[in-house]
């Protein structure tokens, strides 16, 4: 595809029906109903497309992937065409039979989101009573000889139970735990004063993570997701925009990351009218922030501009309202205040005080 980067992850959205309602929720702010989602035979195509375009892993999203009852089919198809296949879930609706059958379909592993370590975790942040589920659903991962791998979010209400969170995961018998510092885009924008950590507490909480990475080293793989803010400089969002992975959403619309439906000022194309492999190396909207010919100053002239492209357009867009702006994270960026600012409120002697905003089924007029 003429120096055209080859992506080799494909994150299949499958649907964008969940049992939880989590206050930091990475899904567009509108979400789209079951009657928007593409067929089985829409995806086994889209699939098909993904392994030809040099795709090697799928991860089954949502929503919750569990809803489909085709998943197995799905698992499959990217089986048969020898792709890596990991299922992304809350856990929720994981049952023995359905673990078997996946497995049987030729699932390669899952990753099993918690909220925190105890019941009280997933009813503050995801407004569900359903902890117990969550380990249930451990040891069903176990029991059908898959991987479990663990994530959790990290953020104001729950960095002070770090400890207890990696205790939780030992115990499960997770051999990979993702702690996720909170991103501020989509709905956890809308709580960043409330999920926003200090100072203070991200430190102790740095502490609790190489402590415990020592110490489980040969058990249990921890990695720690950076909390940009308190970065001097971006995360390179995604290995940089269109470069390395691509999403599709439940209604087939492709983007360069599960976050960009959000950027409204943009146009993406779809699978119902594109292959792609066209929408990959031809569409606008892949094309528009790909590689460092777009870049605005200060990026123009940074030598970081191959180490971190400028940042994330996302987080450009949901700050700053232009998805083609520096990421103001950036210690250079003429928006850096934006992020400065929303520090200063977080590291006050007085708490913000609110109420968080719990993910509602919002639903999108898109593609009606
Ligand atoms: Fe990265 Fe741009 Fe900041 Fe340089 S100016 S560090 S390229 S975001
Ligand atoms: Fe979309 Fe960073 S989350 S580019």
């Amino acid at each position: 595809m003429n120096g055209t980067p080859q992506p080799f992850g494909l994150l299949a959205e499958v649907t964008h029906q969940c049992p939880l309602h989590c206050v930091y929720c990475s899904n567009p702010v509108a979400l789209l109903g079951r009657q928007d989602e593409l067929t089985t035979g829409d995806w086994i195509r889209v699939i098909g497309e993904a392994a030809a375009l040099g795709v090697v892993q799928v991860h089954f999203s949502g929503g919750e992937p569990l809803v489909r009852g085709d998943l197995e089919t799905l698992v499959a198809e990217a089986r048969r065409l020898g792709l890596y296949t990991n299922l992304i879930t809350s856990g929720l609706g994981l049952t023995e039979s359905r673990a078997g059958s996946l497995v049987a379909a030729g699932l390669n592993s899952a990753q099993l989101s918690i909220q925190g370590d105890a019941a009280e975790s997933t009813d503050l942040v995801a407004a569900s009573k359903r902890f117990d589920k969550k380990e249930a659903a451990a040891r069903i991962i176990r029991d059908a000889g898959l991987p479990l791998n663990m994530n959790v979010v990290l953020h104001r209400l729950n960095l002070a139970r770090l400890d207890a969170i990696i205790d939780v995961c030992v115990d499960w018998g997770a051999e990979r735990l993702e702690l996720a510092n909170a991103q501020y885009y989509g709905w956890a924008l809308r709580n960043r004063e409330l999920l926003m950590p200090s100072k203070t507490q991200l430190d102790e909480a740095v502490g609790v993570y190489e402590r415990r990475k020592a110490e489980l080293a040969q058990q249990l793989e921890l990695l720690w997701i950076l909390p940009d803010y308190y970065e001097p400089y971006p995360k390179p969002c995604m290995g940089g925009w269109a470069r390395t992975a691509l999403t599709v959403a439940p209604d087939g619309v492709v983007y360069p990351c599960p976050v960009a439906a959000e950027i409204t000022t943009m146009e993406f194309a779809s699978v119902r009218e594109h292959d792609l492999a066209w929408i990959w190396a031809n569409s606008p909207a892949f094309e528009a922030f790909r590689g460092t010919a777009w870049m605005p100053d200060p990026c123009r002239g940074c030598p970081r501009k191959e180490l971190d492209f400028g940042g994330c357009r996302c987080q450009a867009f949901a700050l700053t309202g232009d998805a083609g702006r520096t990421d103001p994270v950036c210690r250079y960026s003429p928006d850096h205040h934006l992020v400065r600012d929303a520090l200063v409120r977080a590291n006050q002697e007085e708490v913000a005080d609110g109420e968080l905003v719990y993910r509602r089924p919002t639903v999108s007029a898109r593609g009606r």
